[in-house]
């Protein structure tokens, strides 16, 4: 490995840990990449934790330990007490099914610090369609009961979309029901499977206008009982998220196979040079990855970005979204009210959101292909 030189960056905070793809779940708004990374591929328990204890030396704070469904590793709990060895605060974002439960009580007294559960929707058919797996809603509640019961602090993500906008009211009486400290209501990105399955998914304007008026109530009413996060559609709104903070700035990505990316989606990027843990210190990729460099800071914008006095606030949006709707990733993100091209991709919301029947939706898989192949840079 080369010597790496003083690193004038700030550290990053996060290290989003996919310790695996495989997933009971078959989500189709699953962030993951359409090519799923094989169990063969996988790193070690020992390279993790060498990756963890580079992430705690570099200054990371906080390690989410994901995937896929991040407890069907054998070693989560030796994963997970590493973490709290090194110091790094550990959330563990998982499904709650098939074997989670089992494996929690061992996660706690190894230092676990927070659990994200993901939920479907509150109505647990509507659910279990969604997330492609049946009996997941009982096995859900059973294990955000025992997170609670652990002392655990407990927040449950519910991913927004056509099929389940109607039960936000629902879902935030549920995370009180079930003790959680926190809900994120998280309208869908759409890139992934996500992308795939966008016509399935698009909700319609004024589905999306009552759902932030609901939330916007349950924050007055559950105030020091239930905090919401709020994350709104890009296509719908007037200026883009900082997408992972901004690339490059706080967050990095290491696959299941190990190679580090500035953000989740950042492998349908052609032309990318990723580099991996196998062969590199994190600190050395941080500084000097190809990919972390190529859209880090403001010099690779484009105008409107360029001359925009918000370009240090949300820094351009995100990449991954300006390349699937722009065919360019170094172009403003179209979900921002100053590109060209936003009339054009909130036209064709509103349009997917006006079909009278939602297509059905294609399960993520892992060693199978979407039936309709998104095109790489393909604008919308
Ligand atoms: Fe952000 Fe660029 Fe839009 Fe300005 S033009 S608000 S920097 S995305
Ligand atoms: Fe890649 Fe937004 S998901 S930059």
């Amino acid at each position: 490995m080369n010597a790496v030189a003083p690193n004038p960056l700030p550290a990053p905070i996060g290290l989003l840990a996919e310790l695996t793809h495989r997933c009971p779940l078959r989500c189709p708004y699953c962030s993951n990449p359409l090519e799923l990374d094989r169990r063969s591929a996988e790193l070690d328990t020992a390279t993790w934790q060498r990756v963890l204890a580079e992430a705690a030396a570099l200054g990371v704070l906080h390690v989410h330990l994901s995937g896929g469904e991040p407890t069907a590793r054998q070693d989560i709990v030796e994963i997970t007490r590493t973490c709290a060895e090194l110091g790094l605060y550990s959330n563990l974002i998982t499904s709650g099914v098939a074997g989670a439960l089992d494996k929690l009580d061992a996660l706690s007294d190894v230092g676990l610090d927070h659990v994200q559960l993901s939920v479907q929707a509150a109505e647990a058919a509507n659910a279990e369609r969604i997330g492609g797996l049946k009996n997941a809603q009982p096995q859900k509640f059973a294990f955000a009961e025992r997170v609670t019961a652990l002392g655990l602090p407990l927040t449950l993500n519910a991913v927004i979309h056509r099929g389940n906008i109607a039960e936000v009211p629902a879902l935030i009486d549920l995370a009180v029901r079930l003790g959680a400290k926190r809900l994120e209501v998280a309208h869908t990105q759409y890139y992934g499977w996500a992308y795939v399955n966008r016509a399935a998914l698009m909700p319609a304007k004024p589905d999306v206008d009552r759902s932030i008026r609901i939330v916007e109530e349950a924050r007055e009413r559950l105030k020091g009982q239930l905090v919401i996060d709020l994350v709104v559609p890009d296509y719908y709104a007037k200026y883009p998220k900082a997408c992972a903070g901004g690339w490059g700035r706080r967050l990095m990505n290491v696959t299941p196979a190990g190679k580090v990316l500035p953000c989740h989606a950042a492998e349908t990027i052609p032309g990318l040079e990723f580099w991996s843990v196998q062969d590199r210190s994190l600190a050395e990729i941080w500084a000097r990855s190809p990919a972390f460099q190529a859209y880090r800071g403001t010099a690779w914008m484009q105008e409107p970005c360029r001359s925009c006095d918000r370009r240090e606030k949300d820094w351009g949006g995100c990449r991954c979204q300006a390349l699937a709707l722009a065919g360019d990733a170094a172009a403003t993100d179209p979900a921002c009210s100053l590109s060209p091209l936003h009339g054009k991709v909130q036209a064709l919301a509103i349009a997917e959101s006006a079909l009278e029947t939602a297509p059905d939706y294609q399960y993520r898989t892992i060693g199978g292909a979407p039936r309709v192949a998104v095109p790489e840079g393909a604008p919308v």
